[in-house]
């Protein structure tokens, strides 16, 4: 009855699943290894010498290096490879790293290490809001992990969810004022809570397929936010 009209809905607003990839292969525990034949400083020829840092700048002559493209964001921002982050550690990390790298540094430098600062900040911050959000960061780790859920195509999802999505957009739709957006927010608020929650637990039992179909309902939910942020927009 409701199934009907909620898939045809569904499909006109471009949310009806595509397809549902396969499983493939996954090795999550393969530990970021970046660097490990470093290469030599752009700079001074010299090598990389024994690790060290922030591995930002070549020990000899102090030159900043170019982004190590095999770094993964976990790795740069100093976090285990894991969904729990300590928001608080990530935050101060990034600090860390804008106080090295920051472009308002190297304005009296050469243009190479301008390019490179540039380079390293924009990746520093990208680094940052990803892995700030849990959406966001369950999105990469699953990637890490091999598992990617492509843009514009939806899990298959149970009917059951697929109207309660429905039915908090109808109450969206109807919200008046600022006490029933208030609550409207609170809803979602919670439900993304408790969704975070579950992805946590899905992926400390290395269940991706589970934190996966999480995910995406996070997703639609994020879509709702999105629409109350616009809703609250005066016109
Ligand atoms: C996963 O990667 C690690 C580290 O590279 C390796 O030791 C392990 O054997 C791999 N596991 C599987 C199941 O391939
Ligand atoms: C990373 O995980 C290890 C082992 O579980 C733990 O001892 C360490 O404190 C963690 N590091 C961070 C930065 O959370
Ligand atoms: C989260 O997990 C609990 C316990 O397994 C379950 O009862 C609840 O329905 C789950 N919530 C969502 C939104 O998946």
């Amino acid at each position: 009855m409701w199934c009907g009209r909620t898939r045809a809905l569904l499909r006109v607003s471009g949310l009806w699943p595509t397809g549902v990839l396969g499983r493939r292969p996954l090795n999550c525990s393969a530990a970021s290894l970046a660097g490990s034949n470093s290469p030599r400083c752009w700079n001074c020829g010299g090598l990389g010498g024994p690790l060290r840092g922030d591995r930002f700048f070549c020990p000899q002559c102090r030159a900043l290096q170019p982004p190590d493209p095999t770094r993964d964001y976990f790795s740069l921002l100093d976090c285990n490879r894991s969904f729990r982050v300590d928001t608080a550690k990530l935050q101060h990390r990034y600090q860390q790293l804008q106080r090295l790298i920051h472009p308002d540094f190297f304005s009296q430098r050469s243009q190479t290490e301008k390019d490179f600062s540039e380079k390293h900040s924009t990746l520093v911050n990208d680094a940052y809001q990803t892995l700030l959000a849990p959406l966001s960061r369950g999105l990469y780790l699953l990637k890490l992990c091999g598992v990617e859920i492509p843009e514009g195509t939806d899990y298959e999802m149970d009917s059951q969810f697929l109207m309660e999505i429905m039915e908090i957009n109808e109450k969206l739709a109807e919200a008046q004022g600022e006490t029933a957006m208030k609550e409207m927010e609170s809803i979602v608020r919670a439900k993304q809570k408790e969704l975070t929650d579950n992805v946590s637990r899905a992926f400390e039992r290395d269940d991706f397929e589970k934190a996966k179909e999480l995910l995406t309902k996070m997703r639609y939910f994020s879509n709702v936010e999105e629409k109350i942020k616009l809703k609250k927009i005066p016109l």
